[in-house]
């Protein structure tokens, strides 16, 4: 299942943790990570299991995952120890050094599932695959070394441009520049070639609707499939933006219909327009991701 929304909530904020889960995300991320500091991980490790646990699998309108802290920080074990037993049912990953990392968080995840009763295999892995500059030159990893927990690739921008020691992320225009531009790039073909959800980064400016519309419609347009949220106003709108419009789905039904009348054509045309395979491949995709 296609997933458009990915709200983060950090797991220390009670307030936040209770309004996240009426947001209308596809997925919440309670998040361990950047948005708790050091001292404060304890008590979100424990709320997050609090709030796992009060919302068992089965009983969840959407699925929740947990951002853990990074591998290289020796923070991720803690975390997973700490909210395994409410059973996530995905884990984001950040700072994610290829696909060597993410074999090594599932490799822990198997042992979890065990321990915990868990179905083998049923944690999903978001790797977020772009914020240290190595981890850019290793995106191709995910295709070509598939493992069946990953849901799909993410990619980040803020840690990206501290590891690059940029002073930021946009050029004078507001548009991404070179560096960021290209790694996410990266990241959309890299989880295109391993068959898996290409996830847009966060949009920060979280007050300017308007501009989250349009750049979310212009992410599905270049292939995204969903995009990380940060407030809850934003779920909405990326709702909205990831799933195809109207005019779509019924170009994509025409499309599919001109191919099933004539099964021995490789191309059809329609109102003046050639259609060919890779035309009828992205209508099936329209109509799958529209829900048939
Ligand atoms: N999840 C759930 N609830 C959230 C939320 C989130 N991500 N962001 C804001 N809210 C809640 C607020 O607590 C507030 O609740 P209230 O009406 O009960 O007081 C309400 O939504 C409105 O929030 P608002 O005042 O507009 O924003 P804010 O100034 O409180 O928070 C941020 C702004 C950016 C600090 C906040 O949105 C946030 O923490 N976002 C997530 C950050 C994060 O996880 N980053 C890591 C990934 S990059
Ligand atoms: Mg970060």
């Amino acid at each position: 299942m296609n997933l458009r929304s990915f709200l983060f909530v950090p797991a220390d904020s009670d307030k936040k943790l209770a309004r996240g889960a009426v947001a209308g995300a596809d997925a919440l991320i309670l998040d361990l990570e950047d948005s708790v500091t050091a001292p404060n991980k304890p008590q979100a490790r424990a709320m997050a299991r609090e709030f796992l646990g009060q919302r068992p699998r089965g009983q969840r309108r959407t699925p929740f995952w947990v951002r853990i802290n990074a591998l290289s920080s020796g923070a991720a074990l803690t975390d997973l120890a700490a909210i395994m037993p409410g059973g996530p049912d995905g884990i984001v990953l950040p700072k994610a050094e290829g696909v060597a990392d993410a074999a090594r968080l599932s490799h822990y995840l198997d042992a979890f599932e065990v321990q915990h009763g868990l179905p083998v295999q049923s944690i999903r892995i978001l790797p977020i695959a772009t914020e240290t500059a190595g981890a850019v030159f290793r995106l191709g990893e995910y295709a070509s070394h598939r493992l069946p927990r990953l849901l799909g690739l993410t990619w980040g921008a803020e840690d990206l441009a501290t590891a690059l020691g940029a002073l930021g992320n946009r050029g004078a225009d507001g548009q991404w520049s070179t560096a960021f531009r290209t790694s996410r790039a990266l990241c959309l073909m890299a989880a295109r070639a391993a068959d898996l959800q290409a996830v847009e980064t966060v949009f920060v400016d979280f007050r300017d609707s308007e501009g989250l519309r349009t750049a979310s419609r212009m992410a599905r347009h270049e292939g995204f499939t969903g995009r990380l949220a940060i407030h809850p106003d934003q779920v909405p709108i990326i709702n909205e933006c990831f799933v195809p419009s109207k005019e779509e789905v019924e170009r994509a039904r025409r499309i599919i219909a001109a191919f099933a009348q004539s099964p021995n054509a490789g191309t059809v045309s329609i109102d003046g327009l050639m259609y060919d395979i890779p035309h009828l491949t992205q209508a099936r995709r329209t109509v799958e991701v529209a829900g048939g």
